[in-house]
């Protein structure tokens, strides 16, 4: 990657828009032959990072009601060929247990990994393509250093949603993304050519 990583902020009226999103992202997944594709998706609780999740999952072919793996931590979707991992780290006792997880038995082609609460595994997973960071309206905007996945910028840092914020009410969702990778670039070029950065509603 050169220069600054593509970014983009998307305000979500509504979940249904959450779900389109997590649809487009689903559709337009790029698969690999050499490595698994990874999604870090953050947000306090409530954000709806497993509602997103699910519209993902859904939009790969994932038949069955989704649920955010809280206590189990992973859950595995088998996808044909492909699979699916949907981790979710809220619960993790630190570095020991998500090496219990297995996670690295999952790093192989045509293998996607979701991600949520990825702070809590800081320095101990994958490298993401694409992270997402969700946001209430009125929440504090942007996770404190030490709360962070990794070293770098939080996504779209420093991009306004405007004067009255996400969906300028009580309802409604900001997502900032980052692409972190080369596929994770063309992953997001894809969705933003769907998807209209402005509101989706
Ligand atoms: N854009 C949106 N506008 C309003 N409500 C939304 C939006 N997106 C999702 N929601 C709602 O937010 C609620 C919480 O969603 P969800 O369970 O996906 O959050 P989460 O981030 O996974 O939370 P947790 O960290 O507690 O698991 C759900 O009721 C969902 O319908
Ligand atoms: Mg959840």
């Amino acid at each position: 990657m050169s220069g600054a990583p593509l970014s983009a902020v998307w305000t979500l009226t509504d979940v249904h828009a959450t779900r389109r999103l997590g649809a487009s992202l689903g559709r337009h997944c790029p698969w690999s032959t050499s490595g698994a594709r990874c999604l870090f998706l953050s947000g306090q609780l409530g954000a709806g990072k497993t509602t997103l999740a699910a519209a993902l999952l859904a939009a790969l072919g994932v038949s069955e009601a989704v649920r955010s793996p809280s206590y189990a931590l992973i859950e595995i979707y088998g996808l044909g060929a492909r699979l699916a991992v949907h981790v979710d780290l809220y619960r993790l006792h630190g570095v020991e247990e998500l090496e219990q997880l297995g996670l690295r038995d999952y790093l192989q082609s045509d293998t996607l990994l979701l991600i949520e609460w990825p702070e809590h595994g800081a320095g101990a997973l994958p490298n993401a393509d694409l992270w997402l960071h969700l946001e209430l309206p009125g929440a504090r905007a942007l996770p404190e250093a030490g709360e962070r996945p990794d070293a770098g910028e939080w996504p779209g840092a420093g991009e306004s949603p405007g004067e009255d914020g996400p969906a300028g009410g009580a309802d409604g969702r900001l997502c900032r993304v980052q692409a972190r990778s080369i596929a994770g670039e063309a992953w997001l070029g894809a969705v933003r050519g769907e998807l209209p950065l402005s509101d989706i509603d």
